[in-house]
């Protein structure tokens, strides 16, 4: 049975572009709703151009709320009853009742080789220690930030003059390769990891 995806994102969401361009034929998934903690993200409009659902939860009149914040986000989700939810670009700390709801369920990208460089800065933090290699994971969401099981990763080499905004740019473009391929694996149940290239 064709899987329902939910995608949330707070900025330009091409990773959600990626996704959804990807949900077509004989893929096991289709997108059902783009949700974001901004009315302006610009990735709802992106969304919206390809056809997809989108809703808004902001956060701010939340402030000092997380656990409402949540559940005004969890209830607008459910309405669109997706199976799995992929987090991209999305820049709120969910907590652990809300990551609980969605365990199993939940995936998200993130900019470093994991377990390497959790959190902010990756780019910069993987050129300060000199790393030869870098890249993405998908990992699924679980209570403790960017710790759970690893999905997928894409390797991108470090050139001598990267800053990190020309790695960024070339972690990005596999970024928008390895969601979509390790997305497509893990709506029929498979759970195995994917590497690229
Ligand atoms: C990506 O680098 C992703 O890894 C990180 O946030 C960024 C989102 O970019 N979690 P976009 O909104 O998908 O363009």
């Amino acid at each position: 049975m064709t899987k329902r995806v939910a995608i949330l994102l707070s900025g330009g969401g091409s990773n959600m572009v990626a996704l959804v361009k990807s949900m077509t034929g004989d893929h096991p998934a289709r997108p059902v709703l783009v949700m974001a903690n901004s009315e302006n993200a610009s990735g709802l409009d992106k969304a919206r151009a390809l056809g997809v659902d989108t809703d808004w939860v902001d956060h701010r009149p939340f402030k000092g709320d997380r656990a409402a914040f949540e559940d005004a986000l969890h209830a607008r989700i459910d309405a669109a009853k997706p199976d799995i939810l992929c987090l991209a670009g999305f820049m709120r700390v969910l907590t652990e009742g809300f990551v609980s709801r969605w365990q199993g369920r939940m995936l998200n990208i993130h900019p470093s080789l994991l377990p390497k460089y959790r959190g902010l800065h990756t780019h910069a933090r993987a050129l300060e220690a000199g790393d030869r290699e870098h890249g993405c994971t998908v990992h699924e969401v679980t209570p403790q930030l960017d710790l759970g099981p690893i999905l997928g990763q894409a390797y991108v080499p470090v050139k001598p003059d990267d800053t990190p905004d020309t790695l960024a740019a070339r972690v990005l473009i596999s970024e928008h390769q390895l969601y979509p391929a390790v997305l497509r694996r893990f709506a029929t149940g498979d759970r195995t990891l994917v590497q690229l290239p």
